[in-house]
């Protein structure tokens, strides 16, 4: 623990975003492997740079080569990987870009800590206003991600190859309160986008004011 540390200054949200011209946020999308989480989340990063923001996504594998090399799937370790995402995430939101994550976080508490993070403001600027924080529920019954299996993951999970496999011999905790539910069987991707595009329009977070 870090001592004798202070914030800076800066320049507050506000002013980021005015020269930026977008707001920033935080587009957490959850679910199961192969639920569809990474091409919806490509998907929509591809759309919002195609309309002219500026977009990033964190993703889980390839997060996983680097940040987070260290962690491996015990509830502990996805505990501090979802943690260390989520002020990845927060940072770039901050910077005024709209970061999109899709990791399984399969851990109510652990979003809920993502979410509350976004809600604080840093000592320095009090009065910022909140980072949004948008939960995207990628919603696939379990039967249908195993049928998928483009990694060949569940097969190994099912033959004892992958111990605290997600859905199958570990936990995955259903979203109670997201803010947008995509039930991938029956929504194509490009609907899928739509939806969230929609969503965010009809809030006013694509435009500054709202
Ligand atoms: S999380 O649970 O900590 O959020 P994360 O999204 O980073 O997981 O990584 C999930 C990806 O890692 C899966 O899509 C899959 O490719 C791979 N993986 C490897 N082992 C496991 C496991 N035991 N459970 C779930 N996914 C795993």
């Amino acid at each position: 623990m870090a001592t004798n540390i202070t914030w800076h200054e800066g320049l507050s949200r506000a002013e980021r975003n005015t020269y930026r011209k977008q707001r920033g946020m935080t587009i957490w999308f959850t679910g199961l492997s192969a639920s569809g989480k990474s091409t919806i989340a490509t998907a929509l990063e591809q759309h919002l740079l195609h309309l002219g923001f500026a977009a990033y996504r964190l993703d889980g594998d390839n997060v996983r080569f680097g940040l987070n090399k260290d962690l491996g799937f015990s509830e502990r370790d996805r505990n501090e990987n979802i943690r260390r995402i989520a002020e990845v995430a927060k940072l770039f939101a901050d910077s005024s870009t709209i970061a999109l994550t899709s990791f399984i976080s399969p851990y109510r508490k652990d979003r809920q800590t993502a979410r509350e993070l976004h809600a604080t403001p840093s000592p320095a600027h009090p009065d910022d206003e909140p980072l949004p924080f948008i939960e995207v529920f990628v919603d696939i019954p379990v039967e249908e991600a195993e049928k998928r299996d483009p990694k060949g993951l569940y097969k190994k999970a099912r033959e004892g190859k992958i111990p605290e496999f997600t859905g199958i011999s570990a936990p995955y905790e259903e979203p109670e309160n997201a803010e947008i539910r995509i039930e991938t069987v029956k929504t194509s991707v490009e609907d899928a986008v739509k939806q969230i595009v929609t969503y965010l329009e009809e809030r006013g977070l694509l435009k500054l004011e709202s």
